[in-house]
């Protein structure tokens, strides 16, 4: 099986995360990023303890990037499966000394790890669906339970765009698997204005999107693109496209 290891593209002929910046594109960033700051404001005086899910994908930047310059009072956390590329440990670390903060991150339970580890294999999620679901589960959806404990609301980096099973996605919703508000504010954001956002106010990034990533998780569980393919197409790439959430984001 081809396990997803390619070589790093070069970065300067990227058109997905360096487009032009015309004036129409950044005026809507502006509107856009201001109806972003307007909300989060709103939950925040009406819900009070917020926290919000960094990834340390692009969308997540953009919202890193409006909290901490906006300083908001919304926790930022992060699930650390332990399978995560380098890449990502290396923005996590710029984003310390960028924003002068220290990630608050979440892991999974050593014991569940070490028994699926010695019991099942290391990377026994390609083995099948079940599996994969069960290292999921255990490396972020358990954490992800322990992160909202307490919350009375949880935002995300979502867009509808992203998968047609984010097609509907609302600004906000009722998170019913976990019991708290659930806040997608980046759901009507393309792309492009995405990437706009993030070369206009000069927002660190994960290197990885210039090689082809537009959709980071796991290592071994994430490939690069080819030009024109759905940006989730390198997650969980030998499975159903219907099948590629990983529990995250699952309705009852
Ligand atoms: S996933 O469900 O397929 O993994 P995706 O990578 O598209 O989700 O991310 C969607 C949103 O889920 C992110 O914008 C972020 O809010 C949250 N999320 C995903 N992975 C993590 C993580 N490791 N840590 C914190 N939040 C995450
Ligand atoms: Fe495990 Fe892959 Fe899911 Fe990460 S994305 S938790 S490595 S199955």
């Amino acid at each position: 099986m081809d396990l997803g290891v390619s070589m790093l593209k070069p970065a300067a002929n990227n058109p997905a995360t360096t487009p032009e910046l015309t004036d129409a594109l950044k005026a809507s960033v502006t509107t856009k990023r201001a109806e972003v700051l307007a909300l989060l404001k709103d939950a925040g005086a009406e819900l009070g303890n917020i926290t919000f899910a960094n990834s340390y994908g692009a969308e997540d930047m953009v919202l890193t990037d409006i909290i901490m310059k906006g300083s908001l009072s919304i926790e930022i956390f992060s699930l650390d499966t332990g399978r995560l590329p380098a890449e990502t440990y290396t923005l996590m670390a710029e984003v310390e000394s960028n924003y002068n903060t220290k990630p608050v991150v979440f892991f999974p339970k050593h014991e569940a790890v070490e028994d699926y580890v010695r019991t099942k294999g290391i990377n026994a999620f390609f083995e099948s669906i079940e599996l994969r679901k069960a290292c999921c589960f255990m490396r972020k959806v358990e954490p992800l339970k322990r992160a909202l404990n307490g919350k009375q609301a949880w935002i995300t980096g979502m867009r509808a765009e992203q998968a047609t099973s984010r097609a509907s996605l609302p600004t906000r919703e009722f998170d019913e698997s976990n019991k708290l508000e659930k806040f997608n504010p980046l759901s009507s954001w393309s792309e492009q204005e995405v990437w706009a956002y993030i070369r206009m106010f000069d927002v660190p990034y994960n290197k990885l999107h210039d090689a082809f990533y537009p959709s980071i998780g796991c290592g071994p569980c994430t490939r690069s693109v080819a030009m024109g393919e759905d940006v989730r197409a390198g997650r969980w790439w030998w499975e159903d496209p219907n099948s590629k959430e990983c529990g995250l984001h699952v309705k009852k």
